[in-house]
């Protein structure tokens, strides 16, 4: 069981920013990395469409022998309820990075005012506001769907030097900024890649939190809870839904290094939905 890689999934190559934390957290494990290239995005799709999109990837790894599925993707987390009734009953956990990422932004906030930024679905399925409320009384949320930063990173506008991402950022943000809050979730794969320019926008005071981060430290302490750790692996095989080509250039970006490992094209429309 142990030797069994992890599965991750998302809708696209953002998820590959939580592959980086994971292979930094547990460089022996294996991992499968399934992107959705042919349908991503997922940011404004219907509940139904995500749900048996990330029914059909959970399928995929599934199928790879995975003994942990992570849904890296923050809609999928958002908008699958139920992350368990992906894996059609079979034993093999799935996680999200809803419910890490709101402990860390719990565990962050002094003044118990939380931001929180994603997609549009993301924002309006109120998945984090909810889990927010869950965990603790007494907070004040407050959340902003950004649509444009993710075209924004896939076409390379993510320097702070640049004022496009610069500029977008001040006009979704500087609410959120006025509430005061002092902690703000990145609840979308991508926007670990707007760090700086969202860190300049908000402040030195607030603390930003990295979804694919904290599920990353979630995994590793539920596979080490588990007995699950591996200590012989480190491969990393990457699967995509559309053409191979370009995807180094763009996954290069994601996982702050060179890509290494198999990348292989499937057909996953015919992975059970
Ligand atoms: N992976 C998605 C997320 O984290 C962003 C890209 C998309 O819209 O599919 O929400």
């Amino acid at each position: 069981m142990n030797n069994r890689p992890i599965g991750v999934f998302d809708s696209g190559l953002g998820g590959l920013t939580a592959v980086k934390e994971l292979r930094a957290l547990l460089p022996q494990e294996d991992i499968i990395y399934f992107g959705d290239t042919g349908r991503v995005p997922y940011g404004n799709r219907s509940r139904e469409t995500i749900t048996r999109y990330a029914k059909q990837a959970a399928s995929f790894l599934l199928s790879q022998n995975v003994k942990l599925i992570i849904a890296a993707c923050g809609t999928v987390s958002s908008t699958v309820t139920d992350l368990t009734s992906l894996t059609n009953g079979a034993p093999v956990p799935c996680i999200g990075v809803v419910k890490p990422t709101c402990a860390a932004a719990v565990r962050a906030t002094k003044n118990r005012k939380i931001g929180v930024i994603g997609t549009t679905t993301t924002i309006r399925s109120g998945s984090y506001q909810r889990e927010l409320s869950h965990m603790t009384d007494g907070l004040e949320v407050y959340s902003r769907d950004c649509p444009l930063f993710v075209p924004l990173v896939e076409n390379g506008f993510s320097s702070p030097d640049d004022p496009i991402p610069c500029l977008t950022a001040q006009r979704y943000l500087t609410s959120i900024r006025e509430t005061g809050v002092d902690t703000l979730i990145l609840g979308c794969t991508h926007y670990p890649l707007l760090h700086d320019i969202i860190a300049q926008v908000m402040g030195p005071k607030v603390a930003l939190i990295n979804s694919g981060r904290e599920t990353a430290l979630y995994a590793a302490q539920w596979l080490k809870e588990n007995g699950l750790l591996q200590t012989n692996g480190g491969s990393t095989a990457f699967y995509v839904s559309d053409s191979t080509e370009g995807f180094s250039q763009l996954a290069q970006i994601f996982l702050g290094m060179k890509v290494e490992g198999s990348v292989q094209r499937i057909a996953i429309e015919s992975y059970g939905a």
